[in-house]
């Protein structure tokens, strides 16, 4: 219901489009804010969602002002939500994943090489998965994006829609797990996005094909050692707790559970071992669209790392 009206907010506004327009004098913070990230609320709503507002600006404002964090919060387009709101229509509704009884395949890397820090971020882009639990599928289709990228040489975009509408073993908005789509990626393939785009909210499986397949995946093994060793061939689809991701702006992130309730993109780790994660929240979340978590098992990242082969 939640995500009806705030989708329907959503599109009456791109429908107004360029006619919507007032003073700026007139205009108070959460108006400006509104018209920013293209929300409409009215009447009682709009008492309702200012109050929300303002009360996590307030928060922010209180978590910035503390010398001891590690991270920083930032306003972003998710300032007229609680936190529960926010979990319920941008993360996982379904129960958290069991660990798949996966065979680790034969170890693709030697224990005692050196590990060099690594960032492969720029082989993949920054999605914006809407008023949708669609993160696994962009977990998945940005790790196609830059396995192509890396061990292909070409630049491709593979279609999170058609994982979001055609993967029987996930729930299209309301979530899904990365090793399913992974395993529609290897039996049946993903179209580009560009034939197949993105809209946001799960529709029939129009295309249930395509030219972008994998060989196989593979569980990554759930230790600090094992993730930073396959992030040396390229990225890593990963699970994680983002339910206190919400105002994520920059700097080191720690401040998670463990239970899984969203996926993203490990693309490397810096010098300090802190993971680098892209995630499909817009540039305009986090650090240009990514988050820094604190090293080992933060937010659960080491519980259901997959890669594909
Ligand atoms: C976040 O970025 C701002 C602006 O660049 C910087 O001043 C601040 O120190 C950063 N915060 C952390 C915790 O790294
Ligand atoms: C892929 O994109 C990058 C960055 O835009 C560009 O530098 C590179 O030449 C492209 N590669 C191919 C094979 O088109
Ligand atoms: C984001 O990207 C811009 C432009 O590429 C860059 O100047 C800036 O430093 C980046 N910010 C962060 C926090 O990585």
């Amino acid at each position: 219901m939640l995500r009806q009206i705030l989708t329907i907010a959503t599109i009456s506004l791109l429908l107004i489009g360029n006619n919507y327009q007032t003073s700026s004098q007139s205009q108070t913070e959460f108006e400006i804010w509104q018209q920013k990230h293209h929300k409409m609320y009215f009447g009682e709503e709009k008492i309702y969602r200012e109050t929300v507002f303002q009360a996590n600006k307030k928060m922010i404002e209180n978590h910035n002002n503390d010398e001891q964090r590690s991270y920083d919060m930032g306003e972003n387009q998710f300032m007229a939500l609680t936190q529960d709101e926010f979990i319920s229509l941008y993360l996982n509704q379904l129960d958290a994943p069991k660990l798949e009884q996966i065979e680790q395949r034969e170890q693709i890397f030697n224990i005692d090489e050196p590990l060099k820090q690594i960032d492969w971020s720029s082989f993949s882009t920054i999605k914006e998965q809407g008023i949708c639990g669609a993160g696994w599928a962009f977990s998945v289709s940005n790790s196609i994006e830059a396995w192509y990228g890396i061990r292909g040489g070409r630049n491709i975009t593979a279609s999170a829609q058609q994982l979001v509408d055609c993967d029987s073993y996930s729930k299209g908005c309301y979530g899904g797990y990365n090793y399913n789509a992974m395993h529609y990626a290897q039996q049946i393939g993903l179209m580009s996005s560009y034939y197949y785009p993105y809209v946001g909210q799960q529709q029939g499986c129009r295309y249930n094909r395509g030219e972008f397949r994998i060989n196989n995946y593979q569980f990554v093994g759930n230790q600090q050692q094992t993730l930073q060793h396959y992030l040396q061939n390229y990225p890593v689809s990963v699970g994680v707790d983002a339910s206190n991701w919400q105002f994520y702006k920059n700097g080191t992130f720690y401040d998670c559970g463990q239970t899984v309730n969203h996926y993203a993109l490990a693309v490397g780790f810096d010098f300090g071992y802190n993971w680098i994660v892209q995630n499909s929240w817009g540039y305009g979340w986090g650090e240009n669209g990514s988050i820094k978590l604190s090293p080992g098992n933060t937010c659960g990242i080491l519980s259901q790392a997959y890669q594909i082969v």
